[in-house]
């Protein structure tokens, strides 16, 4: 009797075998991608900037630095200007990493986009028991001042505020009951917008924000929450400039109404869309949607499929004016913690790790790839 596990091993040798053609073709189309045949260069020519986001390690890699120069336009550091990496201590900064992406971004005529000022997350082990209601207002302004000023005329654009709304908190308002908002109020969010634009006067200002993408019921509350909050900053003559659309978004969801209303809100503000955070969560393909153990390819095909969804519909708008996945490669992802779940037979072998983004873990590109650069030549030009 062959073994459910034999069986593994030999469809895998298989699989191998089979997908070698692939890999090597893979291989091949990789010579093929650059230049003219680059995700930026698809971009360009529909008016779009195509980024990734980059963590502070990545760039030490000369393969990973190599195909990042050669595929995009925009770069936006994953962790390395958030509050808590780049301010670890009450009176010191750390700028190393930020000053890697930013020099890197210069040598190689890449634009750059900062990410954050202002999160629940990620902020200093220290902050907890040093901000106050009396000093939180300085602490924040000081920090953007600092960072927004190191860094003045050489950002694209600046998340300034990332996921304020969080509607189950209760409030009229929508806003989450962060931190930021219990020792300051809500007009932290005016206060670091009009303190961006002192700091950096080119930027492009970013409300930057997530699970707002899809017609499912909880981004539609959501949705409606943000685009209040936007309408309010705007008629509070705050320098807000673009959304923030993260897309993380996952297989099996749905776009469409729910998406186009929420940019064509945006833009009837005269803002600016930025898709900033895009990646495919496959954690819900199960086995029975893939014929195993061939699932890789299935699951790419699957990915592809939904990158050439969400985008074919948020790129119908020319207020979209930028595209970013979470990462380059899926040897990256932070969605590497949320797996697949086993079926039923936990006997079953362990699933492959997420593949969400447009390089496979040997910087090959993926389905993902070339569905991105399908959809921005089926784009309108902006
Ligand atoms: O750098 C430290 C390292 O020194 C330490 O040894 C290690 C173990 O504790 O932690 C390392 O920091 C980790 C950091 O990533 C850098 O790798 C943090 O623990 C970890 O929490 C952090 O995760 C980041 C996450 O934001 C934090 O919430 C992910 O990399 C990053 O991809 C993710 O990005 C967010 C966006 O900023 C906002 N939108 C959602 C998106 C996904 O959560």
């Amino acid at each position: 009797m062959i073994t459910r596990r034999t069986f593994m091993n030999q469809s895998v040798l298989a699989t191998c075998a089979l997908a070698l053609p692939r890999v090597l073709a893979a291989a091949e189309s990789n010579t093929n991608i650059d230049g003219a045949n680059s995700l930026q260069a698809h971009a360009h020519k529909r008016g779009l900037l195509a980024g990734c986001a980059v963590g502070a390690a990545n760039l030490k890699d000369d393969a990973f630095t190599s195909v990042l120069a050669a595929q995009f336009g925009l770069v936006v550091a994953e962790n390395a200007m958030k509050f808590g990496p780049i301010k670890p201590k009450p009176d010191t900064y750390f700028f190393d990493d930020a000053d890697a992406l930013v020099n890197f971004a210069h040598q190689h005529n890449i634009k750059v986009r900062g990410h954050n000022f202002v999160w629940h997350e990620q902020l200093p082990t220290w902050f907890k028991d040093v901000a106050t209601k009396d000093n939180a207002r300085k602490i924040l302004t000081d920090h953007i001042m600092t960072v927004g000023g190191r860094y003045k005329g050489k950002m694209q654009s600046w998340d300034v505020v990332n996921e304020a709304i969080q509607v189950s908190d209760g409030r009229p308002d929508g806003l989450r009951k962060s931190p930021w908002l219990e020792l300051i109020g809500p007009d932290y969010l005016e206060i670091a917008f009009h303190t961006a634009h002192q700091a950096d006067p080119k930027a492009r200002l970013t409300y930057n924000e997530y699970g707002i993408e899809n017609d499912g019921t909880d981004d539609v509350a959501k949705c409606a929450a943000t685009l209040d909050l936007l309408k309010r900053l705007k008629a509070a003559n705050v320098p807000l400039h673009a959304l923030g659309i993260q897309s993380h978004i996952n297989v099996g969801e749905s776009w469409g109404k729910g998406l186009r209303e929420l940019i064509d809100g945006a833009k009837a503000l005269g803002l600016e869309v930025y898709l900033t955070e895009l990646d495919v969560n496959d954690k819900t393909v199960k086995e029975t949607d893939v014929a195993a153990p061939a699932d890789l390819a299935d699951i790419d095909r699957i990915v592809a499929g939904v990158y050439t969804s969400y985008l074919s519909v948020a790129l119908e708008s020319k207020a979209v004016k930028s595209v970013l996945t979470w990462g380059l490669t899926d040897a990256h992802t932070w969605l590497a913690g949320f797996m697949r779940p086993h079926t039923t037979d936990d006997k079953q072998p362990p699933r492959p790790p997420q593949r969400p983004l447009p390089f496979d873990p040997d910087l090959k590109p993926a389905p993902a790839f070339f569905a991105m650069r399908d959809v921005f030549d089926k784009a309108p030009h902006r």
